[in-house]
């Protein structure tokens, strides 16, 4: 399963990316408000792109089908690479036929359930985002929604990729992998709370005081 970093911060994409352990990045527009609003969102994704260089999926906010066609055209003007996320409504997923049509990639997002993912794979969407942290919310299971949507994928051959968001902890990362999903973007926090084990870090500090011992007794011979 890949990772990607949901975040549109710069700094936190850089980071994420110098690791080596991220394929793309997810932004939306919640993200993208967080940051330097002196900044034109297209400077903010161009950096993103040269810092990342894989997948960056650019989020519409029209919320009917023309318009939407309209923002997809314009984000790819600037960045002809991106792919153009969508909101799950039917204004949507005219949109998503339409620009898939073109071969243009789309990710299909705010999907809460299969019969939501089934929809939007079969107008076409590149790839579908299924909402985790914001099922459990509402005291639903996210992990059961995702499990369901790759049984159906499997079953079925389905092309789109699943994308495990609204990642929350890490465990929504291990859950992820072993319900199928392709991709879980996370957000940074998140990512770096996913790498550290306090075990790591004992065993690290043991090997580092044997390592001066040994260092200090070779001094000392
Ligand atoms: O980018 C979409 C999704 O990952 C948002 O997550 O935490 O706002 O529910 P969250």
């Amino acid at each position: 399963m890949q990772l990607f970093v949901d975040s549109a911060n710069v700094d936190e994409i850089r980071h994420a990316a110098q690791l080596g352990i991220i394929a793309g990045v997810t932004t939306n527009p919640s993200l993208l408000a967080k940051e330097d609003p002196t900044q034109p969102v297209e400077r903010i994704i161009a950096t993103i792109q040269e810092i990342v260089g894989g997948h960056i999926s650019v989020e519409v906010v029209s919320t009917e089908t023309d318009g939407m066609i309209r923002e997809a055209e314009e984000i790819l003007s600037w960045l002809p690479e991106a792919t153009i996320k969508i909101p799950m409504i039917p204004a949507g997923l005219a949109a998503v036929r339409q620009l898939s049509r073109r071969d243009i990639p789309t990710n299909v997002t705010l999907v809460f359930s299969p019969t939501q993912a089934l929809a939007a794979a079969n107008a076409g969407a590149s790839y579908v985002s299924v909402f985790l942290g914001r099922l459990d919310d509402i005291g639903h299971d996210g992990i059961d929604v995702l499990r369901d949507v790759a049984e159906i994928w499997d079953m079925h051959h389905m092309e789109a990729e699943i994308i495990a968001a609204s990642v929350r902890h890490p465990m929504h990362i291990v859950e992820a992998a072993k319900a199928g999903a392709h991709i879980a973007t996370v957000p940074y926090k998140v990512l770096m709370q996913s790498l550290t084990h306090p075990l790591t870090d004992a065993g690290l500090q043991a090997f580092l005081r044997d390592a001066a011992k040994r260092q200090q007794r070779s001094v000392t011979v």
